[in-house]
């Protein structure tokens, strides 16, 4: 986690920092620092968020066109004020930001304290810039070359931006299992964790590999290298990202703005993918693999958080349409659990951002025992992208508050496309259902939206339950995996504690839970299990629970239960996720609205979780 960005040209640094840290702050908001060297190397660095750091720095001199600066989400050592970075030397004149962990941090600083070494933070990150400057002293190597050995030494994750306080040309930028980006101007680089500090100065882009080095100079030129110390040729990219996503644009926050983008995020997700007039379906980027999973005899998917939910909607859909075995795991269970996994399996890996630590791990793993790894993304040439065989990007935008929304319809979008593609190569699919679902598919924006009209009866509901510790969330089928995302929505932007649960199983548990305090929130739309979903509601009711339903338009049969109902749209049982989750979304924001929490940066949590 935590974001990192730097800076090198004719420009002042410290605003392209702050501007840049304020988009990174979706990685970390515990501490942020920055570091800045006009003749003198100026560090300032404060706990809380970015704009804390801003206060902090107001009257000091924030001159310089060269610096690096840091948001932090916390691994080793508390969030103070100490251990925020970027962190010097103990002789003052190297300065490093990090986002990873060092995992043998502790036998390096043992080392270095017998060297007399004297460590002012808890943190893994300032063993490092030490270490660094121990290898420069003892080797007499330049700073590129003393981070090249150091990274040797070093077992973890790091991204690493480091320059030092008697070279104002250089700064010097490595990764390896942490993202980094790296911007090329006229005679300027710009660093960042992703590129959404760089994208209103440059669109060229380098996306640096794991163990690479790069050395950025003033003069305009770079130069990477291996941490083995093979050259590299830089390849350059060109950025497709648009500086409106990253803006607010009038919503009060991201979280809200991206509930409302869903009718053109899915829209985008489908365009050149679905052709409801040809009545086909096209994801070019498993056009290679088609093969591979019809051949398959099982599909594994690994996600966490939102897109393993999404790969529990995906489970119904492959099975359902084309009749394949689907086991959907946790990726940090997944990869530490010597799973058997055969070369005729096909892996699909979900992820919004692409760098989510243990989807990369259990991509590796299935990857080394020869499966075929299709990938479903959000962030353009992220990690996962890159570690997969093929795969679809969800083209969703960026997306900016921590609790996923439109990546998640996107997700599911996808996999909906997906798993009608393979059903069509594998010919288990009638042609009539085929067209059927497609023509549903390509008006689901439009259903999307209607239920977005119901904001305000929504917003009602919530200021009703907003006091509420704890709630049950309910669905069957295709909505069990809503009712995960429903009680996910809740628990970690309000802080109330929320459980989904397939409705049936409620009986076997939960059901001790229910009293006249705890509502219940019940996906009871149409389909094949809604009469015992009714059945589950008339259980709850008689134990006095509250019962809000999501049901489809003109329900009258739970309408009459339920002490409150929001109709969303018919539609086919396996594209109701699609729109029953985005009342659940609502009704979580407003509710953390209504208990002044914060909705787009809830506590402990990241958008990108790139430790394990
Ligand atoms: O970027 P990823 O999709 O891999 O992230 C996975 C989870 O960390 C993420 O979905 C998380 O659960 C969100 N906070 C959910 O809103």
């Amino acid at each position: 986690m935590c974001g990192i960005v730097g800076y090198i040209g004719d420009k002042e640094a410290y605003p392209i920092i702050i501007k840049g840290l304020h988009r990174l702050e979706y990685r970390g908001y515990d501490s942020a620092g920055v570091a800045l060297l006009n003749g003198s190397l100026n560090v300032y660095k404060c706990k809380g968020k970015v704009s804390d750091l801003e206060t902090f720095a107001k009257e000091k001199d924030k001159k310089g066109n060269i610096g690096i600066g840091h948001t932090r989400w916390a691994t080793h050592g508390e969030p103070n004020d100490v251990n925020a970075h970027p962190h010097c030397s103990q002789s003052g004149d190297i300065v490093l930001i990090h986002n990873g962990i060092i995992e043998n941090y502790a036998p390096i600083k043992q080392e270095l304290k017998k060297r007399s070494y004297v460590f002012k933070s808890e943190t893994d990150t300032e063993v490092l810039v030490n270490l660094i400057e121990d290898i420069k002293k003892n080797e007499s190597v330049s700073l590129f070359e003393a981070v090249r050995i150091a990274l040797n030494q070093v077992v973890g994750a790091y991204a690493i931006v480091v320059f030092e306080k008697s070279n104002p040309d250089e700064l010097i930028a490595a990764k390896k299992g942490s993202p980094l980006v790296i911007g090329v101007g006229e005679k300027e680089f710009f660093i960042g964790s992703d590129a959404t500090p760089i994208v209103e100065y440059t669109k060229n882009v380098i996306y640096l590999e794991d163990e690479e080095i790069a050395v950025l100079k003033r003069s305009g030129e770079i130069k990477i290298k291996t941490i083995k110390n093979k050259a590299k040729t830089p390849y350059i990219e060109e950025l497709e990202m648009k500086l409106d996503t990253l803006e607010k644009g009038g919503f009060p926050h991201f979280m809200l703005k991206e509930i409302y983008e869903q009718p053109r995020s899915i829209k985008d997700s489908m365009r050149g993918r679905l052709n409801a007039t040809k009545g086909t379906v096209n994801l070019g980027g498993i056009a290679d693999y088609e093969k591979a999973f019809v051949n398959a005899k099982r599909i594994i998917i690994i996600g966490c958080g939102t897109s393993w939910h999404a790969g529990l909607v995906a489970e119904y859909l492959f099975e359902d349409l084309a009749r394949i075995p689907v086991e959907v795991e946790y990726a940090s269970e997944f990869r530490y659990r010597n799973p058997v996994i055969h070369e005729d399996d096909v892996v699909i890996a979900i992820s919004q951002s692409g760098e989510t630590a243990d989807t990369l791990a259990a991509i590796e793993l299935a990857k080394s025992k020869g499966a075929t790894i299709i990938g479903i993304c959000n962030v353009v040439g992220s990690s996962i992208p890159r570690a997969t065989h093929a795969g679809s990007y969800t083209h969703a935008g960026p997306e900016i508050g921590v609790a996923s929304t439109k990546a998640f319809t996107a997700q599911i979008t996808i996999l909906t496309l997906m798993a009608l593609q393979i059903a069509q190569a594998k010919g288990t699919l009638s042609r009539t259902k085929f067209h059927e679902l497609i023509n549903e598919l390509n008006v689901i924006p439009e259903k999307v939206q209607a239920v977005l009209e119901r904001n305000k009866e929504i917003e009602a509901i919530a200021k009703i339950y907003k006091d509420a510790r704890n709630a049950l969330y309910l669905g069957r089928g295709y909505t069990f995996p809503v009712a995960l995302e429903g009680a996910l929505k809740l628990k970690e932007i309000s802080y109330i504690h929320a459980e989904g649960y397939p409705a049936a199983e409620m009986k076997h548990g939960p059901i001790a839970l229910i009293d006249e305090n705890m509502p219940v929130f019940v996906i009871a739309t149409q389909g094949t299990s809604y009469e015992k979903v009714v059945s589950n509601i008339q259980e709850v009711k008689a134990r006095k629970g509250k019962i809000i339903a999501v049901v489809t338009e003109g329900d009258t049969v739970v309408k009459g239960l339920a002490d409150y109902t929001i109709e969303v749209p018919q539609a086919d049982e396996h594209l109701v996720p699609l729109i029953a989750v985005i009342p659940l979304q609502l009704l979580s924001y407003h509710v953390a609205v209504m208990r002044g929490c914060n909705v787009d940066q809830p506590r402990n949590l990241a958008k990108s979780v790139t430790v394990e």
